[in-house]
């Protein structure tokens, strides 16, 4: 938990620069995107030690309408700037290093046991979401409000409902 937490922070702080441990500190005080992923660690520590993991995941839906199953795997380095409205079903996969602006969701099919999965650096826009059994290759973009239902290929730039891919090759950051 502390080592990916350790990353997930480290990412969330990334566009500071570098920082004293002093202004480090004050920002995991003042930062949603840390409090949510610190909140979205101990959900997941509660549920590997049969904690129940009622209180956190509430806190989490009163304060930032985020849900996230404790069946879901969340890989080091998550980012999440604007910490709201983002809906991690069961069986999803997130790879390390990803990018989840608000409103993202990851859902399941009807009837499916089997979520979404975001391989590695993946990029996931407002509003962006991802349905069923699909795969969003590593260093892939997806669009604002874009809907997902068919896999994505590693580092293409995809959008649209349902999306589609604009270019296969991610040139620059976002
Ligand atoms: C998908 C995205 C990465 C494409 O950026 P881009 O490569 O610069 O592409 P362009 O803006 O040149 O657009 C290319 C085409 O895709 C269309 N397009 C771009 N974004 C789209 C979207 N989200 N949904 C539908 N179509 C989109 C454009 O209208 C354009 O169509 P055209 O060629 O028919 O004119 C970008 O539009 C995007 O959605 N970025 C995510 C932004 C975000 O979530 N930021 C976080 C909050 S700050």
């Amino acid at each position: 938990m502390f080592e990916d937490l350790r990353q997930d922070i480290d990412r969330n702080l990334a566009d500071y620069g570098p920082l004293s441990p002093v202004k480090r500190f004050l920002l995991c005080l003042t930062l949603n995107s840390i409090h949510v992923v610190v909140l979205i660690r101990l959900q997941f520590w509660c549920a590997r030690h049969r904690i129940p993991t009622f209180f956190v995941a509430k806190i989490l839906f009163w304060f930032f309408k985020i849900e996230v199953s404790s069946k879901a795997v969340i890989g080091a380095g998550l980012r999440l700037p604007h910490p709201m409205g983002i809906i991690i079903a069961p069986f999803s996969q997130i790879g390390r290093n990803c990018d989840l602006y608000a409103d993202v969701r990851l859902v399941l099919s009807h009837g499916r046991k089997q979520g979404p999965v975001l391989e590695d650096g993946v990029f996931m826009g407002d509003g962006a979401k991802a349905v069923g059994a699909v795969r969003i290759g590593q260093g892939a973009t997806i669009g604002v409000s874009a809907v997902v239902t068919r896999d994505i290929p590693p580092n293409a730039v995809a959008a649209g409902i349902p999306a589609r891919v604009l270019t296969s090759s991610r040139s620059t950051e976002p």
